[in-house]
């Protein structure tokens, strides 16, 4: 077995909430729980999907990786190709508009061995969504049936979709979009409840995918708005869907994975947990890249999440952005979790 990066207090708490893990199968890819890492652009790279898998998800996806950048053979878009040899149950996602330069894409992704690959078919940002790739895909359903023959086509791999509800109120396809899908063979769907109008406002809305996932033929990850402990272990209890993917939270809260397995609250993290999951990010990011301004800039990114609400935060993430080296920010986060001495 590995050593464990974290102090015996900490890994003790680690290791018995992840006994608590309930594995799932969804077509032929497999997670050891049923919360899952969302993909977030910038965000989700191997050190942090690493992170993550430690402190109790199920599996990941990556970022969204440009089919086109991956043909050009970009550096910067091969290298967030590149997964940890440690990370489990992860999916390579790509977006684009083109069928050919997709399946490429996707058979040239296949050789870093990830788990499944997944096409984006949710991203409502602009430079995206202009060329038709992203959620502009769901607008253009007879597309999608070749599309995914295509893709199939080129690898051994499970291929698996990220949508959202559809493009508008008005337009919502969700259900069209699985039906094309389960009679092409993809793996499962991860739906997040919004339209591509929403982008981010507004709430998901769950009524919508949990009839989505009764009358799916394939499973269902849904998505949107998972934010507590408390909201994901009440919708656990209720939903039809097969699997939980939580994003944005867990920045704010690297244990939310944790917590939600947490039912009768018996574990408590303390700022002190906090402190070792910092230097822990910082040494997955540090075997990842050689870049130090990357490294740091990543670091005060994590860190400016991690304290989100606390006392006096924002005068706090002024002062970090001005810190030159990893060793005066973390003096710095230790002084600010003494004097706020509060817990999470
Ligand atoms: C900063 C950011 C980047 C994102 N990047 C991606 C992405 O690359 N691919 C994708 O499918 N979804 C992406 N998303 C959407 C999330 O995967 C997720 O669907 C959305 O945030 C809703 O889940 P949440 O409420 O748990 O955050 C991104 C979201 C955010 C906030």
């Amino acid at each position: 077995m590995k050593e464990t990066p974290y102090s015996a207090e900490l890994s003790n708490k680690i290791e018995f909430l992840k006994s608590k893990k309930k594995s799932c199968q969804l077509g032929r890819v497999s997670f050891s729980s049923k919360y899952l890492l969302a993909p977030m652009s910038g965000i989700t790279n191997a050190p942090f999907r690493l992170l993550m898998q430690e402190l109790g998800s199920g599996g990941a996806i990556t970022e969204l990786i440009s089919s086109h950048g991956i043909n050009y053979q970009g550096k910067k878009t091969l290298d967030m190709l590149a997964l940890d040899e440690d990370e489990l149950n992860t999916g390579i996602q790509l977006f684009g508009e083109n069928e050919k330069a997709l399946s490429e894409a996707a058979e040239f992704a296949e050789k870093f061995k990830p788990d499944f690959i997944d096409i984006n078919m949710g991203c409502p940002v602009r430079k995206v969504c202009k060329k038709g790739a992203g959620s502009s895909l769901m607008a253009e359903p007879k597309k999608l049936g070749p599309l995914f023959k295509s893709i199939k086509s080129k690898i051994n791999l499970p291929l698996t979709i990220k949508i959202r509800t559809g493009i508008d109120e008005k337009h919502r396809n969700a259900d069209q979009v699985i039906k094309i899908a389960a009679s092409e063979g993809i793996e499962f769907v991860s739906l997040h409840g919004r339209t591509k109008d929403q982008m981010y406002s507004g709430r998901a809305d769950w009524d919508y995918i949990e009839k989505i996932a009764i009358d799916s033929p394939l499973p269902i990850i849904g998505n949107g708005d998972l934010n507590s402990k408390e909201i994901i272990r009440e919708r656990e209890g209720i939903t039809k869907t097969s699997a939980l993917m939580i994003g944005r939270a867990v920045l704010k809260n690297p244990f939310l994975f944790l917590e939600a397995l947490d039912s009768e609250n018996q574990i408590t993290f303390t700022t002190s947990d906090y402190l070792e999951v910092i230097n822990r990010l910082d040494n997955l990011i540090r075997n990842f890249t050689d870049n130090e301004k990357v490294h740091l800039i990543q670091m005060k990114k994590h860190i400016a999440w991690f304290i989100t609400g606390l006392p006096s935060s924002a005068k706090f993430r002024e002062t970090i952005y001005k810190l030159q080296t990893y060793n005066e920010i973390y003096k710095n986060t230790q002084n600010f979790f003494q004097q706020s001495s509060v817990t999470h």
